[in-house]
């Protein structure tokens, strides 16, 4: 445009001064020859020519300077754009001789290593950010990449450990590329730091590899329950036919414990799968580790000092406490084992707010309160390869016969399926710690009446019975009516309906609560409740929930039995219900119906002692 510009504007001022020239010489030559091209007209063209060729020039060194002045635009943009680029991006630039010496060192390269760009420039990049050991082995490496990269324009990705100036570990994504100038060799790297989110990955992995095991153990536990439950059922029911024949008698008590054993086992590998049905409770866990200590001061070896560090205004965590009491026995004797020269113990408690990050962090359901519960021993701990698979199903460093593998499979089910978080830190010939975090008890519920445990106690009330599973259904209706109950069976949540809509009296409702065939155990008994308010109901289950919550959802707070069970638990279980006195709307009175029971009975022997005291006068 410029240059169109001045050169219309030549041409106009040539054509102008033309004319001028022409018109002046014939000014000068007079009227006498108007039309005759003379000396004066000659001299007129050539003063024009003369114009002509200083306009030209004058253009000419115009344009030399515009484009001068273009070019020198043209060469500083690049430069500028690269220094931009560089210091935009998000990844640390490092820019090297093929000797490794530095030559750029961007602001992220500071930020990443900690070491400022004067510090860098011209030092060896392999002495500044690569650990010592690595050094020799990372030299090699470049020795053999810098030719490789040269030839390859689209330059090399490669994961490499660097460490920062203050020692930390840093894991990074590094992209290299190399230019050749000349004789020289530079190569330029953009580096990425890695170390969170390959830690968020691995986390992940875990995670998923956990949830899949869990799964399937939880699957084959589930089955092995319900048989379970048909063996040691109906195992007391031999038992008491073969007494008197001590061969069978015998066999029938290694049966029994062998099915105990099986019981143990899969109650453990519910516990890993997050399916055991828990009994939630509010607990002081200062007194639990208490009773806790008692007992590994008397059973670990003198040479093994426990100590307790208590937060003395710890809250109280919501938990099922036989659980924890397990877990927390577990990681003890874990820590005895890995102190078989002595060593120290110290249990931990305190309190802890977490945020969505921390909560996440630990594996915990959620960010809130949390009662900390930590086991540290300063025992051989744990080599780093192996610290991400302790908690899998039947992972064991022990000798054959001397661990399961399940400890640590079981801690973590139940502190996840409570709600809570686990977290592991460990260091060769050092000890490790075990820190594990429980929900805050928010409400205080109603506890169950104390149970005398070491009497089966029947009764003659009617119970409606409903299981799908037609052995187990056979098993409970011997068992409820070797008790003394009258029993109405049903095979499903329908019939079971059925029954009750036909008027059928009775006084508890004992049914399972995963069941086949639409209905659940739950939706059962909320239909029936909402007809009879006053109805007991027992739940009963071995295949539970993934959450407290969940739980507390599927049986509306009513008890729930344990899947496999023993006689002498079914039969204390429906006594609690049913000694629990509720109002007509079904809430429970909060004087326990056993004292009422008890008062009753003391009333009863008063008057008989009398009784007898005034036989005796008599
Ligand atoms: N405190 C600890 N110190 C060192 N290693 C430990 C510690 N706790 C667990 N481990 C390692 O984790 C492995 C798995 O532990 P886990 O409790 O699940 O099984 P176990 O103790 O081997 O067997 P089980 O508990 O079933 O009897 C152990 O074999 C051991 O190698
Ligand atoms: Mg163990």
């Amino acid at each position: 445009m410029k240059l169109r510009g001045l050169l219309t504007l030549a041409m106009t001022a040539q054509a102008v001064v033309t004319a001028a020239a022409l018109i002046a010489s014939y000014a000068v030559s007079g009227s006498a020859a108007p039309y005759r091209f003379g000396l004066p007209q000659l001299i007129a063209l050539l003063a024009s020519g003369v114009v002509a060729v200083l306009l030209a020039r004058l253009c000419t060194r115009t344009i030399d300077a515009g484009q001068a002045a273009d070019q020198a635009r043209a060469s500083t943009a690049p430069a500028q754009m690269t220094q931009a680029v560089i210091k935009t991006a998000l990844d640390a630039f490092i820019q090297t001789d093929q000797t490794g010496s530095v030559l750029e060192w961007s602001f992220q390269a500071e930020a990443l290593t900690g070491w400022t760009r004067q510090e860098a420039v011209g030092t060896d990049v392999v002495d500044l950010v690569v650990a010592e050991p690595l050094r020799a082995g990372f030299r090699q490496r470049m020795m053999r990449l810098v030719p490789e990269l040269s030839d390859t324009p689209a330059g090399a990705r490669f994961e490499v450990t660097l460490i920062h100036r203050n020692g930390d570990r840093i894991l990074t994504e590094a992209s290299s590329t190399a230019l050749r100038l000349g004789e020289r060799t530079i190569v330029n790297t953009f580096v990425r730091d890695i170390t969170q989110k390959r830690a968020a990955e691995e986390q992940l992995i875990q995670a998923q590899k956990m949830e899949a095991v869990g799964q399937l153990t939880g699957g084959i536990a589930h089955e092995f329950n319900n048989m379970l439950t048909v063996i040691t059922g109906t195992i007391e029911i031999l038992a008491d036919a073969v007494k008197d024949n001590p061969p069978l008698a015998t066999i029938t008590k290694l049966i029994s414990e062998a099915a105990d054993r099986g019981a143990a086992l899969t109650s453990s590998l519910l516990s890993f799968a997050r399916k055991q049905a828990l009994q939630p409770a509010e607990i002081d866990v200062n007194e639990l580790i208490e009773e806790l200590t008692k007992l590994l001061l008397a059973t670990f070896d003198k040479k093994i000092g426990i100590v307790t560090r208590f937060d003395g205004n710890v809250w109280l965590a919501y938990a099922d406490r036989g659980q924890l009491s397990s877990a927390l026995l577990n990681l003890a004797i874990n820590a005895r084992d890995a102190m078989l020269d002595g060593g120290k113990l110290t249990l931990t408690t305190r309190n802890v707010v977490f945020g969505v990050r921390e909560a996440l962090a630990v594996g915990a359901g959620y960010a809130g309160d949390y009662v900390e519960i930590e086991i540290a021993d300063s025992g051989t701990g744990i080599p780093p390869p192996l610290l991400a698979r302790i908690f899998d199903p039947f992972f064991s460093t022990k000798e054959i016969g001397k661990g399961t593998g399940l400890g640590l499979s079981m801690v973590f089910g139940f502190v996840k399926q409570s709600g809570g978080g686990i977290k592991v830190a460990s260091e060769e010939g050092r000890g490790t710690t075990f820190t594990i975090y429980l929900p805050k008890a928010e409400t205080s519920t109603l506890r169950p009446t104390g149970y005398d445990d070491r009497k089966i106690v029947g009764g003659q009330e009617i119970i409606l019975c409903v299981e799908d599973d037609r052995d187990v259904r056979q098993y409970v209706t011997v068992q409820l009516e070797s008790l003394g109950y009258k029993v109405v069976p049903a095979a499903n949540a329908t019939e079971a309906l059925d029954i009750a809509a036909e008027g059928t009296a009775f006084d508890l409702l004992f049914t399972d609560i995963v069941m086949a065939g639409g209905m659940n155990g739950r939706e059962l008994a909320e239909q029936i409740v909402a007809a009879r308010p006053s109805l007991r109901v027992l739940f009963t289950s071995g295949y539970a929930y993934d959450s407290l919550h969940a739980q507390g959802r599927a049986t509306m707070g009513a008890p729930l039995l344990r899947k496999p069970y023993r006689k002498a638990e079914l039969a204390r279980m429906l006594r609690r219900c049913l000694d629990t006195a509720v109002d007509s709307v079904g809430d429970p009175i909060p004087t326990p119906y056993s004292v009422q029971a008890d008062v009753e009975r003391f009333l009863r022997k008063q008057a008989s002692e009398d009784d007898g005291a005034t036989r005796l006068r008599k």
